[in-house]
Parts: C-alpha cells; structure tokens; sequence
C-alpha cells in the first residue's frame, strides 16, 4: 500500500469541515480590516528564501525541500508564505506606487522538512497577513490586535510575548559586542557556534539548557534599543495595555527567520504541546529592498492552521436540507427524478440502495438532515413522497414534485 509521505496528512471530514470553519471566518476578520486575498506559488527559486528567510536559520540550513528541476533551476518548496508575497510585491513593482498601502492575506501548504512529532508537521498550512507601506506603530498594535481577534473568536486560550529587534541603527554596534562576548564563550553547541558568525542574537532562541546557561547574563536586544525603537515599543506596550491585550516582554523572542526588526511577537498556547507556536510574525521593514524593491516598510504574521484546528470545536450545526431514499429498488429512477429537482435550490443527499425506513432515517439523522423523503410501494402508486421534519417530529405525504 502507498502510504502518505512522513509529516505529511491527508484532510477528511470532519477536520475539513474545521478547516473549512477557519478559513471562511479568518477570511472575514481580516477582510473587516482591509487585507485583500493574494495566492504565490508554492515552488520559488531557492535564492528568494536564501536571501530572505536567512542562512543562519533553521529553515534554511537545514530544512528545505530544495531540488534542481528538469530545467536546471535550483528550486525550493516554500517553508513560508512571507518571502513569496514579498517576491510578488516587487516583481508587481507596487513599491513603486508612491504612498500606497497594500495589505495581502493567504492560506495553504508550507513545506519544512523538520523531525515530525505532534503540532510539527512536514507539510503543514499557514494562513497569513502582510501588511505594507505602514511604517507607524499603530499598525503593529492593529496587527495583533487582529491576531488576538481570530484567537478569540475560536476560544483558543494563548500568551502573547513581545519582544523589540531593533533596527539598522541600533543593531549594528549591538550584534558586533554580542558576538565578541560570545566568542569569549567556549561549549556553545554546533548551531550557536554557526549562529554567532551568522546571527548571533539567534542563540537566544536556542533550546539547549547548557546554552540557556552560558548565554543567561548576555546583554539583551531590549535594553540596547536607539530612541526610535525604544519610543515604538513603549508606544506599542502601553496601547496594548489600554486595549487590555495582556503581553509578556520576552526579551529571549528572536523569532527563527533573519528578516525581522523591530516588534516581533508570537501567541503560544499552554493546551498544546512542546510545539506551543500558534502564531507569530513581527516588522520586516528591510526584507522589500534585499529583494531589490524600494525600501517599503512591512509587517506580518501567519498562524499555523494545524496547530488551531486542534483547538477548534465545531459549533453545533442545525440539520439542513433533504435526504432521500428508496424502499422498493422500481422506485429510484423516480426518487432521483424528484430529487435533482428539490437539489435546484436545496441540499439534498441522496441514498441509491434500497433500505428499510429505519435504515433510511438512520442515514438522514447520519447526513445531518432536517427532512427525510421517502418512496416505498404505496407512495410509487399513489405517486407522493413520504416525509418527515426530523426537527419537529412531524411526517405527511405530498404529490411528486415532477410528475
Ligand atoms: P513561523 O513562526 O515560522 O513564521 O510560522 C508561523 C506558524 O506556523 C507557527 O507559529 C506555527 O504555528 C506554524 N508552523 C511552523 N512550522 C510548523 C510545522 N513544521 N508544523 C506545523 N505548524 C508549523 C512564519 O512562517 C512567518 N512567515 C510569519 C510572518 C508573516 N512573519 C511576518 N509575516
């Protein structure tokens, strides 16, 4: 038997109908706050995450789905949805469009080709926002705001952390004295030790307790902030605390791709696992121009839908449309003829076996049915339909419909 690929499922019934749940009222937040759909290929030329998500990161030192195509191309699977919004950006040359503010909302496969456990998978989906052309806090206040607004509305219980990555001014001279600090480190582990020539304030992020020790009295991000910085992220807390948006500053919050300055976030909840990740993003004011579009400032998150789904509970659905069925077999060519007509306008599921009453009221309680339609020996004479409203528990018959 073919089996599906390692950290890659299948969607069915009824996480597809979760699925489904969480796009179409995701969808509807963030239309309320103008983002507009976007849809970029899944498959991107390698250098675009390269350049962008970073070298020191995870994804890209490690986890690519990266492979030459039939024509040459070195390609890569997207292990995030940022990069290739931002190609389009530019390559759709709207940097260019001269105080315009473009906001993009998407959803679908990412591609990491991480170690699989629970809540981390090799293909997985994000639906995501990037917001463009905005370079004021507010705009990072209203982006988790939004956030926030789709956690709530499926009853998902989170934290957010905060935490400021400074920017072109401030983080120069900061990264220089941290690298220096941590070159006068010995037992760093293999990642920290190629994080500290690439990105050394990604060895906050790091999961090794014997890191977590070494680095524990290291200078912070936070506390090294120019003017500017500081102002926004004071700004940005003390919004949230008139929105009653509860935060914690986790000055560790580096984030795992390179593009990021300046306010970076993440929601995590304590009812999942080790991978408590629901969502995250932050300002990536840089990333439009190092691909080669007119600098244009730029924030974003995207939540991991199979980390949401998990949470989810379905609301209880009140019973639609029609089931109908057949209790003698002469009678199915006429119960589809009356059926594809109720189907005109109406739900219908239609069974095509001949079954026993009970058989078939079982099938329409199964299919979420309000009404179940009957034609069985008398009614094929008499040329009615049997019906019950499983609803209110009342049955007649009427006339065919078709005649
Ligand atoms: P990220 O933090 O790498 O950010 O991913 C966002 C979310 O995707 C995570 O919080 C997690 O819920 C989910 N996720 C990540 N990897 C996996 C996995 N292997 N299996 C299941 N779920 C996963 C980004 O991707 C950025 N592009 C977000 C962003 C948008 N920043 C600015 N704009």
């Amino acid at each position: 038997m073919i089996k599906a690929l390692r950290g890659m499922k299948d969607t069915l019934s009824p996480l597809s109908q979760k699925y489904n749940f969480f796009i179409k009222n995701t969808t509807d937040i963030v239309k309320k706050y103008g983002y507009n759909f976007i849809e970029t290929p899944l498959l991107e030329e390698t250098a675009l995450f390269k350049r962008s998500v970073g070298e020191s990161s995870d994804i890209v030192g490690k986890e690519m789905y990266q492979f030459t195509d039939k024509g040459g191309n070195d390609v890569c699977l997207r292990p995030e949805g940022t990069a290739g919004v931002v190609r389009s950006f530019v390559e759709n040359k709207l940097d260019r469009q001269q105080g315009q503010k473009y906001k993009f909302f998407y959803y679908g496969a990412m591609f990491r080709y991480e170690r699989p456990q629970k809540g981390r998978l090799r293909q997985f989906h994000q639906f995501g926002v990037e917001s463009f052309g905005e370079s004021l806090v507010y705009e990072d206040v209203s982006i988790i705001q939004m956030a926030k607004e789709i956690l709530d509305f499926f009853g998902i219980n989170y934290h957010l952390k905060i935490n400021s990555l400074g920017c072109d001014k401030c983080m120069p001279s900061y990264k220089d004295d941290l690298k220096t600090k941590l070159n006068s480190i010995d037992g760093l582990c293999e990642d920290c030790k190629r994080r500290r020539e690439t990105n050394p304030v990604r060895v906050f992020d790091c999961k090794n307790e014997n890191c977590q020790n070494l680095i524990h009295k290291l200078p912070r991000i936070k506390d090294s902030l120019c003017e500017s910085c500081q102002n926004d992220f004071e700004t940005l807390t003390s919004m949230l605390n008139d929105l009653n948006i509860e935060y914690e500053i986790d000055s560790n919050l580096v984030r795992g791709l390179d593009y990021y300055n300046k306010t970076a976030f993440e929601f995590v909840s304590s009812d999942l696992g080790a991978q408590n990740a629901v969502a995250g993003g932050g300002r990536y004011d840089r990333l439009v121009e190092f691909l080669d579009g007119k600098s244009t400032p730029a924030i974003g998150f995207a939540i991991g839908i199979e980390r949401i789904l998990d949470m989810i509970e379905l609301p209880k659905t009140k019973r639609v449309g029609y089931y109908f069925g057949a209790m003698e077999d002469e009678a199915i060519e006429e119960l589809y003829k009356q059926a594809s007509y109720f189907r005109k306008k109406e739900k219908v599921t239609l069974s095509y076996d001949k079954k026993s009453l009970k058989a078939h009221l079982k099938g329409a309680d199964k299919a979420n049915s309000r009404y179940c339609v009957i034609i069985g020996e008398n009614e094929l004479k008499e040329r009615k339909l049997w019906i019950k409203d499983l609803e209110l528990k009342e049955e007649k018959l009427i006339d065919f419909f078709v005649q």
